[in-house]
């Protein structure tokens, strides 16, 4: 097996390319040829060792692939809806270890992929997919016909909740720093769109917000942190809800909470990934959601630009520059 493995932390062009011997299985556990791994702003901070959990070198990134069983360890159903034989197509949250033309699972979290996704648009289901639909309907219940902003719209988060946020029947004002992501966006659905540049002006952002939905937004989705989180929570409307996701622009904020007590606003925090590890039957019923929401064609995502695994440093020197319009892939 080939992989892309991280010896030291730091940059991404720090990431070696390996080959290893296949591991043996373990009960329970499946071999999934990855046919694609999603590539998120997360691994990029587990490369730099800029992020909460520090995983021992050397480690292999990346948390998301999908692929087709290739072999099935002992006590692995073979009957029943959990069974998995060769040949299945999967989706697999691997937490890392996702770089690579193979991963070994356990079985039980498979999970499987409708016909109408690609092994690529499969590979987005976990850090795109799954946290959008868990913010939207898990920390928040946003509405039909409420107002949702998204930051960092064009970015794999931010294109997911424009995706879930319509299938919700809710209006979506997309905000991203060029007029590329920007038309993007328009393409993927958005109502409404903001371009903030890439030095937002916070209280001119809060304004083309109220502005566009009429008096204020009623959920602000923040996957960028830095002045715009604070600009977001200023543009709620009564009983708005700002969802802090991430921080991208690598800057926290700190919110003044007179702007939360204003107007009765939220701020609520999401944290799928760790939720996921902690509640693994929870999880897979908001998998097997957004799984169904993609097999009705309710949600469609984005076709991801496949890449080949060594360009892995490459892609994520583009993610940390902001150069990316979309999703990218890596094809083992
Ligand atoms: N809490 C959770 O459960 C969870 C789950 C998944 C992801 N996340 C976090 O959410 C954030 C977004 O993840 P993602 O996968 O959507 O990332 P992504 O695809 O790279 O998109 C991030 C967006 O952030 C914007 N951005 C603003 N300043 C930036 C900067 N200095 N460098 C890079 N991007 C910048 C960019 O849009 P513009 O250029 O348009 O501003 C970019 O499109 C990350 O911090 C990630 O760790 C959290």
């Amino acid at each position: 097996m080939r992989a892309v493995v991280c010896r030291d932390l730091g940059e991404p062009e720090t990431l070696v390319i390996e080959d290893h011997d296949p591991r043996p299985l373990g009960p329970g556990q499946v071999r999934l040829r990855v046919r694609a791994c999603g590539v998120n702003y997360v691994d990029a901070l587990f490369v730099q060792g800029r992020y909460q959990i520090k995983p021992p070198l050397p480690f292999v990134p990346g948390s998301e692939v999908a692929g087709e069983v290739v072999e099935v360890g002992s006590e692995v159903a073979n009957f029943g809806e959990d069974s998995w034989a060769v040949g299945d197509r999967a989706f697999a949250s691997v937490g890392l270890g996702g770089y690579s033309s193979e991963v070994t699972v356990a079985a039980s979290s498979l999970v499987r992929v409708p016909d109408a996704l690609s092994d690529a648009q499969a590979a987005t289901m976990g850090q795109s997919y799954a946290t959008a639909w868990f913010a939207l309907t898990r920390r928040t219940q946003l509405q039909a016909d409420e107002w949702v902003v998204a930051l960092g719209a064009a970015g794999g988060v931010g294109l997911a909740v424009i995706d879930v946020a319509r299938a919700l029947g809710a209006r979506v004002l997309a905000a991203a720093s060029d007029d590329d992501k920007v038309q993007l966006c328009i393409q993927r659905g958005a109502h409404s769109v903001v371009n903030y540049g890439t030095q937002p002006d916070p209280s001119a952002f809060k304004d083309a917000v109220r502005e566009a939905t009429g008096g204020g937004a009623d959920v602000v989705v923040d996957t960028v942190g830095g002045v715009l989180a604070e600009a977001g929570l200023r543009s709620l409307k009564e009983f708005g809800r700002l969802v802090v996701v991430g921080f991208a622009t690598g800057t926290i904020p700190s919110l003044p909470a007179n702007q939360v007590l204003l107007r009765n606003r939220t701020v609520v925090g999401v944290d799928w990934g760790a939720w996921a590890m902690g509640h693994g039957a929870e999880n897979a019923v908001v998998m097997a959601e957004v799984m169904a929401l993609a097999a009705e064609g309710k949600i469609k995502p984005v076709e991801p630009s496949s890449r080949p695994l060594a360009e892995a440093p490459a892609v994520l020197r583009e993610l940390l520059e902001r150069q990316v319009v979309g999703k990218v892939c890596l094809v083992p």
